[in-house]
């Protein structure tokens, strides 16, 4: 039986994820370990809840030893538009806080390790539609570089000492339960509260913005899809590219206002316009259907649907 960690675990993808697992493995056999954040009472009645800080080794080993841990899902990190604003903090949790997380997982023998790695590891440089999985990875965000040496950190840990750590190039994640903290991508999610609540919303964006996006239920499936993948199949480890949809803010403010008709979007770029025109338009993600049978499920129109009806309920 796996014993499973999830860092993170009040976050935006940790606090979905710790239900998923919990539901697959045992309520107590997933402990979600989360920061600062308040946890919900949903996560707290379903099983065991810890405080841990990833930057302080001690505070993860404790946790390791008490419940016997096997398995982390690592995803306790600093997003884009908070490193920016803070670069040693992002720097601190995301490299600092990994390498913790892959010592503690090499010295208990731990059995896998997943490391959310993002489609920020790419740059002007590169490619901008359909990104290949293999490309030129120049970011020019903090966040950015912790996730590009991220993956090389986890490929040399796969190599030198056969630790089998899996990741993924998140694209930006659209989802009901928990709000995103920081990201650039954030306005997808912000964009559907300000339209119900509000029937207005002003996006940091330009309307023709465009990313690659996934709505909840595909990030999930496709996490722990990759996690129970044959480990001899992956020629790929710690950063497949993984995309389910692309659209512009423009795109997404038109397909809620289906629903919404009064809903008006403005548009007042800030400094994440930057960041959004340094990554993909669209992504390549060939390799991860190769290997370990990816597929999505959710396209723009069914995210927008399900999204409403949730946040409505
Ligand atoms: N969604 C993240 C962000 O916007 C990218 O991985 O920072």
């Amino acid at each position: 039986m796996r014993k499973i960690l999830v860092t993170g675990g009040c976050g935006q993808i940790g606090s979905e994820l710790v239900m998923e697992l919990r539901g697959k493995y045992g309520g107590n056999n997933v402990v979600a370990a989360g920061y600062k954040r308040n946890p919900s009472k949903t996560l707290l009645n379903s099983g065991p809840v810890e405080f841990i800080d990833v930057t302080n080794r001690r505070t993860v080993e404790d946790v390791i030893r008490k419940y016997e841990i096997d398995t982390i899902y690592h995803m306790a990190a600093i997003l884009s538009a908070v490193g920016e604003k803070n670069p040693e903090l992002c720097w601190n949790v995301n490299i600092n806080g990994l390498r913790n997380i892959l010592e503690i997982a090499r010295e208990y023998d731990l059995i896998r390790v997943f490391f959310p790695s993002s489609i920020a590891v790419f740059g002007p440089g590169t490619p901008q539609y359909n990104t290949p999985q293999e490309t030129i990875l120049r970011p020019t965000t903090m966040y950015g570089i912790t996730k590009v040496s991220g993956e090389l950190l986890c490929e040399w840990y796969f190599k030198r000492f056969g630790l089998d750590v899996r990741g993924i190039r998140y694209p930006g994640i659209i989802s009901s339960e928990t709000p995103p903290g920081g990201g650039t991508t954030d306005y997808a999610v912000a964009i559907f509260h300000e339209a119900i609540q509000q029937k207005r919303y002003t996006c940091f964006l330009k309307e023709d913005t465009v990313l690659p996006m996934m709505y909840m239920p595909d990030c999930i499936r496709a996490t722990v899809e990759l996690m129970e993948a044959d480990l001899v199949r992956l020629k790929h480890h710690s950063n497949f590219n993984l995309t389910a949809m692309s659209f512009s803010a423009g795109q997404l403010a038109r397909e809620i206002k289906k629903h919404i008709p009064e809903f008006t979007c403005v548009y007042k770029p800030d400094f994440r316009q930057e960041i959004a025109e340094s990554w993909p338009r669209s992504i390549d993600d060939s390799a991860a259907r190769e290997e370990w049978g990816w597929s999505p499920k959710y396209d723009l129109r069914m995210t927008v649907e399900d999204m409403l009806e949730r946040l409505r309920r």
